[in-house]
C-alpha cells in the first residue's frame, strides 16, 4: 500500500537556499495513514505491515525544472531533482571510462522520463546529505570529505565509492511516482 507526502524540502535555484530543512508534514502524514492501517495488516504477517510502510507515492507537479525536493521515504532523505536539459546533457557525453563506478545516464533515469533523477540523499562514504548544484560538475558535492557527485548523482572525485543510490520506484503516471 502507497501513501501519498509531500517535499519535505523544496529548492529553487534562484533562491541560493543550500541548507536543509525538514519539515515534518509528509513523516507525520504517513505515520497517521500508517496507524490507521496497521488494526488491519496487524491480522496479515508482518511481510504485509513491511511493505506497507515501504512505499510512498509522491506527486512530482510543481516541481520546475532546476529544482530540487528532499523527501523521506523509510526514513531516508530521497532527492528528488528535476534536471534541465544541460544537465542531461552533460550526463549523458560522460565516458563510461571516466567512472568510479561505471553507469550510464540511462541505467539511473527511467526511460521517458529522463529529466526526473531520484536517489538516496546519503554519500556513500559515510553517509552525509551532498548539497546539490554544487562541485566541479555541478551535480551534488559532500562537504564532509570533499566527494563529488555530477549530474546523474554518480561519483566523481573524492572518497565516496559508489555512486548516490538509487530507491526502488516506479512512474504510475507521468506526475505520480510510486518509490518503494
Ligand atoms: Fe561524503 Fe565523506 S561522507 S565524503
Amino acid at each position: 500500500m502507497a501513501t501519498q507526502t509531500t517535499p519535505a524540502h523544496q529548492d529553487a535555484p534562484s533562491s541560493g537556499r543550500r541548507d536543509f530543512l525538514y519539515i515534518a508534514a509528509g513523516a507525520v502524514g504517513a505515520v497517521g495513514v500508517a496507524g490507521a492501517v496497521w488494526p488491519l495488516i496487524n491480522q496479515l504477517n508482518p511481510d504485509a505491515s513491511v511493505l506497507a510502510l515501504a512505499s510512498i507515492e509522491f506527486n512530482l507537479v510543481g516541481i520546475e525544472e532546476g529544482q530540487s525536493v528532499t523527501i523521506k521515504w523509510r526514513g531516508l532523505p530521497v532527492f528528488v531533482r528535476h534536471r534541465t536539459q544541460k544537465e542531461i546533457d552533460e550526463a549523458k557525453a560522460v565516458a563510461l571510462s571516466d567512472l568510479k563506478d561505471p553507469e550510464t545516464d540511462e541505467q539511473r533515469t527511467k526511460s521517458g522520463h529522463e529529466q526526473w533523477l531520484i536517489m538516496i540523499a546519503n554519500c556513500t562514504h559515510l553517509g552525509c546529505i551532498p548539497v546539490g548544484e554544487s562541485g566541479e560538475y555541478n551535480g551534488w558535492f559532500c562537504p564532509c570529505h570533499g566527494s563529488v557527485y555530477d549530474t546523474a548523482g554518480r561519483i566523481r572525485k573524492g572518497p565516496a565509492p559508489k555512486n548516490l543510490v538509487l530507491p526502488p520506484y516506479d512512474f504510475v503516471s507521468d506526475t505520480l511516482v510510486q518509490i518503494g
